[in-house]
């Protein structure tokens, strides 16, 4: 899986356990999917149908592997061989190289014309748009593995991660057996759609604050889209990061943003993450959705992220401050018919 700012590795088992919970729950969406790891996980652990949205074409191609595709129904065999194929390649001295790994410094060069060759080769051999998804996941986990970055891609370090002198490494994605789809579609035009499409639980883990991911995973989009555009700056971004921004980015139109898409969703159930780093406060989203329905909340207690443990250094490493603080509250909000019950049975078992 690759690296993620906000991804809810983390959490997973405590979402999976409050949705076991909710009887008759046969169909969820994860409307901010990013790496998928929940929708894989309400796929996996509790069996659902998911469709999984985001508006990046990576979440896309992430989506449409790990949870679109049927592990049942794939010829393993046949990809491995595809996999062994790309793998042997010939180096591409191509844009990628010379975009990451010259002007900017996110992979090794050697690396970087592997991730060359593998991608145009990737449209020529996948048979259709699951092997190609698959095919592309498989390269974003390993070029992901061999990255020169703190796990965001607005810098890369100024001397190269140990890892990312290893050998760039195909490996087959842990593929799901199960049904689901993949959507890319910004989550305030899908909402309106899900009640209609049988959908008993939404899960919403819209972005918190000003960061971009459009600006943070930049790479991963280009590499899924192909389309060598123009970029900027020290972190070469693509040049439509500029234009790009989510309204859940702004201070100013997130919430007006996230209670227009709360409004606008009809299913049985809501689930809502969000951090007490984030815009919104926690009284204010349990007024939103006391509107929808009974809300309650279970606030979770977590290290900071590695930073804030190591606190503040100056360049010759003596330490010379500490982080305001070292632990954050991730909240999980549930909406629906008897909301408290379920996350009282839930919190009961996670601190048993
Ligand atoms: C906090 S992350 C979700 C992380 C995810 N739950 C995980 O565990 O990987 C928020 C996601 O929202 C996506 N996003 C931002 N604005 C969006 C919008 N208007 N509609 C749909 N997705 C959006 C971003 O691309 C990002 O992947």
């Amino acid at each position: 899986m690759i690296k993620y700012l906000g991804s809810k590795r983390r959490l997973v088992p405590r979402i999976v356990d409050i949705v076991g919970r909710i009887p008759d729950v046969r169909t969820a969406c994860d409307l901010f999917t990013g790496t998928t790891r929940v929708a894989q996980a309400l796929k996996r652990d509790l069996g659902l149908h998911v469709i999984a949205n985001d508006v990046a074409s990576y979440a896309e191609v992430l989506a449409q592997c790990y949870v679109a595709t049927d592990a049942d129904m794939v010829d393993v065999g046949e990809l491995r061989a595809k996999l062994d194929h790309l793998a042997a390649l010939p180096p591409v001295d191509g844009y990628v190289t010379e975009t990451f790994c010259r002007q900017a410094r996110y992979f090794q060069p050697r690396n970087g014309m592997r991730i060359d060759a593998i991608r145009a080769e990737i449209d020529v051999v996948a048979a259709n748009p699951t092997e190609r998804a698959i095919l592309l996941t498989s390269l974003m986990e390993a070029a992901d593995r061999v990255d020169s970055t703190t796990g965001v891609q607005m810098a890369y370090l100024k001397q190269w991660a140990p890892r990312a002198s290893n050998d760039l490494e195909l490996r087959l994605p842990e593929l799901i057996a199960g049904t689901g789809s993949a959507v890319r579609s910004d989550a305030n035009e899908l909402a309106p759609s899900l009640a209609a499409q049988g959908v008993d639980l939404t899960y919403l883990d819209p972005p918190y604050n000003q960061h971009s991911y459009a600006g943070n995973y930049h790479i991963w989009e280009t590499l899924v889209r192909n389309d060598a555009p123009e970029t900027y700056g020290i972190a070469r971004k693509r040049i439509d990061v500029r234009t790009s921004r989510s309204d859940y980015n702004s201070r100013v139109r997130a919430w007006d943003a996230f209670s227009a898409l709360v409004e606008s969703i009809d299913t049985p159930w809501l689930l809502v993450s969000f951090s007490d780093e984030g815009f919104f406060a926690r009284e204010a989203i349990t007024e939103l959705l006391s509107q929808h329905g009974e809300t309650a909340v279970a606030p979770i207690d977590f290290p900071r992220y590695v930073g804030a443990q190591i606190g503040i250094h100056d360049r010759k490493g003596a330490r010379v401050g500490e982080v305001s603080h070292v632990r954050n509250t991730e909240f999980l909000f549930l909406c629906g018919p008897n909301a408290n019950e379920v996350l009282a049975l839930s919190s009961e078992a996670a601190t048993a």
